[in-house]
């Protein structure tokens, strides 16, 4: 299967429950212009008459054009992750990445998300039927393990068997859930250890993490999450098209910009001023430059999106 980016060097932007949604993708595809853009994970419902939400249906289609999306299913084979895959194929869907990496109880304590690795005799059996049926690429993205970072190297044989297109590496465990550092030594070993190409993440938030992570670990990519909240024109950093070290007026009028359309997005899909404002907060609350406090606090006290967009340009 060909890889769904051209770039030698694809940059991600991180699948984000709860922020990348179409209005954050849309607005970064225009901004900053990822490689490749996640949906949040779409939870396969077992048992329910339709097992992926009408919700998740909208998200799922909404394509930025020229970035391909995928599209992160949370389930397990048991749970009906075959039948929501088959469905949003059916719907258009080409990409396809598993997540087995979500460290929060409603998830491990299935066999869904970081809980897979409970049972990792099942990933090989459920991405083989995955491969059958996806169009686009086939991916995993991962954790370490449960509790053990080693673990991993259980798995990575049913990786390769099935047959999926590549990996995407969180080198944490399910237990650490955020707590320390990603541990890229350990992502090296696996990326000596697959013929496939894997891509590094967590805890890239500058260039020169980006430079040492890649040095480090071989990773034929990077997948920015928090890093990517903080600094929207971190892609462009890394490639060389961005400033390198931008002032803080022009860390400013680069969030600005980029904020004020996602705002135009918010109000659109988000129902009323309430809502728009806390999934706006949700995303400022990344954004830790020591100089951009007092305008941040700012922010945070608009009560109406009228009073947000005032403040965003005071
Ligand atoms: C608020 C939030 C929501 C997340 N939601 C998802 C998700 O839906 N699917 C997923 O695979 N990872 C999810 N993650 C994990 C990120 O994709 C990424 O693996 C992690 O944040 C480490 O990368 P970073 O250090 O660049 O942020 C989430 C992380 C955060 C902070």
């Amino acid at each position: 299967m060909p890889l769904p980016w051209s770039s030698p060097l694809p940059l991600m932007l991180a699948p984000m429950q709860g922020l990348t949604n179409r209005g954050l993708r849309r607005v970064y595809g225009k901004h900053v212009q990822p490689d490749l853009l996640f949906t949040e994970f779409v939870r396969v419902r077992p048992g329910a008459p339709q097992p992926v939400a009408a919700s998740d249906f909208v998200e799922a289609v909404s394509v930025v054009p020229g970035i391909p999306l995928v599209v992160q299913v949370i389930g397990c084979a048991s749970e009906g992750v075959v039948e929501a895959t088959t469905e949003l194929v059916a719907n258009g869907v080409e990409h396809i990445n598993v997540n087995m990496g979500c460290p929060w109880g409603r998830m491990t304590s299935v066999l869904a998300g970081g809980g897979m690795f409970r049972a990792p005799e099942t990933v090989a059996p459920m991405l083989r039927k995955l491969r059958a049926i996806v169009p686009g690429s086939l991916s995993v993205k991962t954790r370490t393990g449960i509790d053990d970072e080693r673990q991993i190297f259980d798995v990575l044989p049913a990786f390769a068997d099935a047959g999926i297109d590549f990996l995407v590496v969180h080198s944490r465990t399910v237990a650490q859930k955020y707590r320390g550092q990603a541990n890229h030594a350990l992502t090296t070993e696996i990326v000596a250890a697959l013929d496939l190409p894997v891509i590094a993440n967590g805890d890239v938030r500058s260039v020169a993490d980006a430079e040492a992570v890649l040095a480090q670990t071989g990773a034929a990519g990077l997948m920015l999450g928090r890093g990517a909240l903080a600094d929207p024109h971190l892609f462009g950093r890394i490639r060389g098209t961005a400033p390198l070290t931008p002032t803080t007026e022009q860390r400013k009028a680069e969030l600005t910009a980029l904020w004020h359309d996602l705002l135009d997005d918010y109000v659109e899909i988000f129902a009323g001023d309430a809502q728009v404002l806390s999934k706006f907060g949700s995303l400022t609350r990344h954004v830790d430059h020591p100089e951009l406090k007092r305008w941040l606090k700012g922010l945070k006290k608009a009560k109406r999106v009228a009073q947000l967009r005032a403040a965003l340009d005071r």
